[in-house]
């Protein structure tokens, strides 16, 4: 039976072709190979007004064109000719928005759309001064992962289809504009920018942020963005970019888009992290004070090979992108600050994993890496199996063929596929290809990619340092030693979590209160470990952090976050009521990404 399952799924690869079904485009019929935007940002309205040239490949015979479009007011389509061509836009299908189809003439080789975007629209946050950190300009981003690019430009929004990308973009004079390109490092006297990407990038990794910005050096290649009062602390506690970027190279080869630099956003953006070409987009979350969440931006870095260089073909073949860069990012980390520590980050992240497995059922077809995510929305099935299982998949095989063989592997494989999006199957088959194994040796590569779950006797990372910090919360929670004897000295914000994480959830009132006096994790200025806190704090029901509990929400819009937190209070009887009061009045201040998987979260309960 195994057997005969195992045969089936070895065939499987042989009939998937990469049909994207979150797109509505037919690149093999008519593709975009060059954007030019244009666009004048309108604050007070919350639109962006302009237009978007798209140059285009075609194969003969085909005339209708198929573009994405969600949340858009298209006014007008002219190709290079001026002539007015004939556009439909189809009827609104949930998450995949308006397919506009144009009618190319024979001699039509790029169409010029006229547009606007909406307040609605998903990708674009408008910020009011009260949100950002100088508390006087507005601020304003966008997030196009997975399939919200759409919502702010007309364009064929597929992983698979790439494009060189130029832009013109017209703010407020008082304010700095940057892209996912080459960027400016001081505001212009007029507030016109101009932008360009000269490498072939999918269309989710077009973005832009514009604030009242400034900009500090790091190294001749790095540097970071952020508003005026926030950028010493930005620079001081991404110090080690270079160092990183350096790692980077030596493991895997040379970076190849020239500049690397970090935009740390307001606290509403969305995630931790973005890894928009040439500028990664940040949380102001990362910002602890001691460089100890910097890993997040090794993570975003790495993207530049897997994601950026070699991108997922399709949002199934997601674990391409993440499982990939997480691997990276932990030798990246490995190789700054040795393997103690990235020891700390695979556990934490094995935790994760464990309770993702739980939650979705270790049967859920969720858990393969392969995705089947076809009519859904592509964020639905985006959560820590693609990061840690693709991972876990990844160290196996490290594991089985020696580092020496991966790394040459890996670095193969970037060059390999560089600046192409490939497929699951691509991967499979290069691995077959290029990594000879010695007798016996199976890497279990359709069981980890197309079964559920994890394979059997797989062994679970372990870590040192955290083995110190069990024993240690196990002599508090005994009662042996009290909260100001326990010898905590030299713990990194990773061993906080992992001692965090683990307590239980029974604790007496004066348990969490001799804790958090001793420690003062209510007030801790780290996120991670504020965040942790208040996961124990809501099944203890330590009534003291309720209002450190409340400002967090109001103030922090990172989804990874605020999810948790509501659902676990919706959970609670004593905070349920709450959470519905602090979510109808933050709602607004959260960008889409986070609302809608709250409102998902409060239309169940
Ligand atoms: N590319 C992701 C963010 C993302 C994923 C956006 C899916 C939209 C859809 C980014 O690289 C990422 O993984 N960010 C993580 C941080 C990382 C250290 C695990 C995050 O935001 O928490
Ligand atoms: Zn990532």
């Amino acid at each position: 039976m195994r057997t005969s399952l195992l045969i089936l799924l070895t065939l499987i690869p042989a009939f998937m072709h990469a049909n994207d079904t979150h797109s509505c485009a037919r690149p093999q019929e008519i593709a975009v190979r060059h954007l030019s935007l244009k666009l004048s940002l309108n604050f007070e309205k919350k639109i962006a007004e302009g237009s978007a040239v798209l140059r285009l490949e075609r194969k003969p015979g085909f005339h209708d064109f198929w573009v994405d479009t969600k949340q858009l007011d298209i006014q007008s389509v002219v190709d290079e000719h001026g002539n007015n061509l004939k556009y439909e836009l189809q009827q609104e299908k949930h998450w995949m928005g308006r397919p506009l189809k144009i009618v190319l003439n024979d001699n039509t080789q790029s169409v010029n759309i006229a547009y606007s975007t909406t307040p609605e629209s998903a990708a674009l946050q408008w910020l009011s001064p009260e949100q950002t950190e100088g508390k006087k300009h507005p601020f304003l981003f966008t997030q196009g992962q997975a399939i919200l690019s759409r919502t702010w430009m007309p364009i064929q929004d597929s992983p698979g289809i790439r494009f060189t990308w130029d832009a013109a973009i017209s703010v407020p004079q008082d304010l700095m504009a940057v892209m996912s390109g080459n960027n400016p490092q001081e505001k212009s006297a007029d507030g016109e920018y101009v932008f360009r990407m000269n490498q072939p990038v999918p269309a989710y990794l077009v973005a832009l942020a514009v604030g009242d910005l400034a900009f500090e050096k790091l190294s001749d290649r790095t540097g970071v963005y952020a508003e005026p009062s926030m950028l010493t602390r930005a620079a001081s506690e991404l110090e080690d970019m270079e160092k990183m970027l350096v790692a980077a190279e030596a493991l895997y080869g040379t970076y190849q888009w020239g500049r690397y630099d970090v935009i740390v956003l307001p606290p509403s953006f969305p995630f931790g992290g973005m890894e928009n070409p040439r500028l990664t987009f940040a949380t102001p979350t990362i910002i602890a004070g001691d460089r100890s969440l910097t890993s997040l931006i090794a993570h975003e870095l790495a993207h530049s090979w897997s994601g950026n260089l070699v991108t997922n073909v399709t949002w199934n073949d997601f674990w391409l992108n993440e499982g990939f860069t997480v691997y990276f990012e932990r030798r990246i980390m490995e190789s700054l600050y040795g393997k103690d520590y990235a020891d700390m980050l695979a556990v934490l992240g094995f935790q994760d994993l464990q309770e993702t497995l739980e939650e979705l059922g270790a049967q859920s077809d969720d858990t393969k890496l392969k995705l089947a995510l076809e009519g859904r929305d592509a964020d639905d099935g985006m959560n820590d199996i693609a990061y840690e299982k693709g991972y876990l998949f990844l160290t196996s095989i490290e594991k089985k063929v020696g580092r020496t063989a991966f790394d040459a592997f890996v670095k193969g494989y970037f060059k390999e596929f560089a600046f192409s999006s490939i497929s699951t199957e691509d991967f499979v088959k290069y691995l077959n290809r290029r990594l000879k194994l010695s007798e016996g040796v199976d890497l279990l590569a359709n069981e980890w990619i197309y079964l559920p779950g994890i394979p059997a006797g797989i062994e679970a990372p372990v870590s040192l340092r955290f083995m110190q910090v069990d024993a240690v919360l196990k002599s508090w929670t005994s009662g042996e030693i009290p909260a100001t004897g326990l010898v905590v000295n030299g713990w990194t914000t990773h061993e906080w979590l992992q001692f965090i994480r683990h307590l239980p959830a029974s604790l007496t009132d004066a348990q969490m209160k001799e804790l958090d006096a001793t420690f003062g994790l209510t007030k801790s200025g780290n996120s991670e470990i504020q965040f942790a806190w208040f996961m124990a704090v809501i099944p203890n029901h330590y009534v003291t952090a309720d209002a450190s509990l409340e400002a967090f929400l109001r103030r922090v819009g990172r989804r990874k976050f605020v999810l948790p937190l509501y659902t676990a209070m919706l959970k609670d009887e004593r905070l349920s009521a709450q959470a519905r009061a602090i979510y109808k009045d933050a709602r607004t201040g959260y960008h889409a990404v986070t609302m809608q998987s709250l409102d998902e979260l409060f239309a169940k309960k």
